[in-house]
């Protein structure tokens, strides 16, 4: 399995802290938003990774990964020229993908939880197994703001709908999706909705349409942010201080995980640490190696 990061948007909910920078490089307390995503990927022991980046980001997204051989990764950018939906990063990955399966993940999303890499490994394999979609449902107050997928007695899924006025549950579908290769072909067909984008919702309903969509809900032992809004951004900074503070580990921390999957060495651990001494996040890079 590939993974495709959504880190391109225009991230007007943020303005104007937004107006000069991307979002995915503004900090969730002491690393950047991006490193969230791409950890949680990593975790799931997927070395390929393609950003979907804006044009005018590509340099400063190569100054933070490269080509991700010092993570033991390899990393690609492919450009997508306008924010013309979350639908469209499949097809521009297209050639990327090739023939394998899809982690479509969405830059600004931050997941925390005890059994979350287990709960995604589950779909990465059903994917891997059996083919179809696998997505994850999460409770939320503001059902407004986000895709919504209704459920009846048994479970099972009637419906999804993007940003509904009139929300039939407030079950939202989070930023982390799993997709068989008929995935690009589906974004291929499908049509801009009535804002203009092509719409991930478009692509989930056509897998439901064909009875090959999966939803599992996240309860109450997960955090999940979309930290794209002023609050939500500020709630997840605080969140993850918290977090590790109280635990003395890291989240998010891309180079501790390729440390811990094997796929860098002591010395290359300790390489990457040398530019961050001065921070906190430098030295517990350096007790790592030291552990
Ligand atoms: P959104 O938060 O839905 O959109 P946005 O980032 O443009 O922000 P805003 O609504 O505030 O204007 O996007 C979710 C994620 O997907 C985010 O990480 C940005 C990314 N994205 C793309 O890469 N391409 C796109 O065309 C869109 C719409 C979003």
């Amino acid at each position: 399995m590939k993974a495709v990061i959504l880190a391109g948007g225009s991230g007007t909910r943020l303005y104007p802290v937004t107006i000069a920078t991307n979002k995915h490089f503004l900090p969730i307390y002491n690393k950047p938003m991006i490193y969230y995503p791409l950890s949680l990927v990593m975790l799931l022991g997927i070395k390929d990774v393609l950003f979907i980046i804006n044009p005018e980001d590509l340099e400063n997204f190569k100054k933070l990964f490269k080509d991700g051989s010092h993570l033991g990764m390899n990393i690609d950018y492919k450009i997508q020229e306008k924010p013309n939906g979350l639908a469209e990063g499949l097809i521009l990955a297209e050639d990327f993908i090739g023939n394998d399966n899809i982690c479509y993940m969405l830059g600004d999303n931050i997941f925390f939880g005890h059994d979350i890499v287990k709960i995604m490994k589950e779909a990465k394999e059903e994917i891997e197994k059996n083919g179809g979609a696998y997505v994850f449902g999460y409770y939320v107050k503001d059902p407004e703001r986000f895709g919504i997928v209704e459920f009846d007695e048994k479970g099972n899924v009637l419906s999804l709908e993007e940003k509904p006025k009139n929300p039939k549950s407030n079950y939202a579908v989070v930023g982390m999706y799993f997709y068989d290769n008929k995935a690009v072909q589906i974004a291929k067909n499908i049509k801009p909705s009535d804002r203009g984008e092509l719409e991930i919702t478009s692509v989930n309903e056509e897998y439901l349409r064909q009875n090959k969509l999966k939803v599992k809900l996240l309860g109450r032992g997960f955090a999940w942010f979309d930290a794209g809004t002023h609050d939500s951004f500020l709630e997840a900074g605080e969140f993850i201080e918290t977090i590790e503070n109280k635990t003395g580990l890291m989240v998010g921390c891309i180079e501790e995980i390729a440390y811990r999957n094997g796929w860098i060495s002591k010395e290359e651990l300790l390489k990457l640490a040398e530019p961050l001494k001065k921070t906190g996040y430098g030295q517990y890079l350096v007790g790592l190696a030291n552990e």
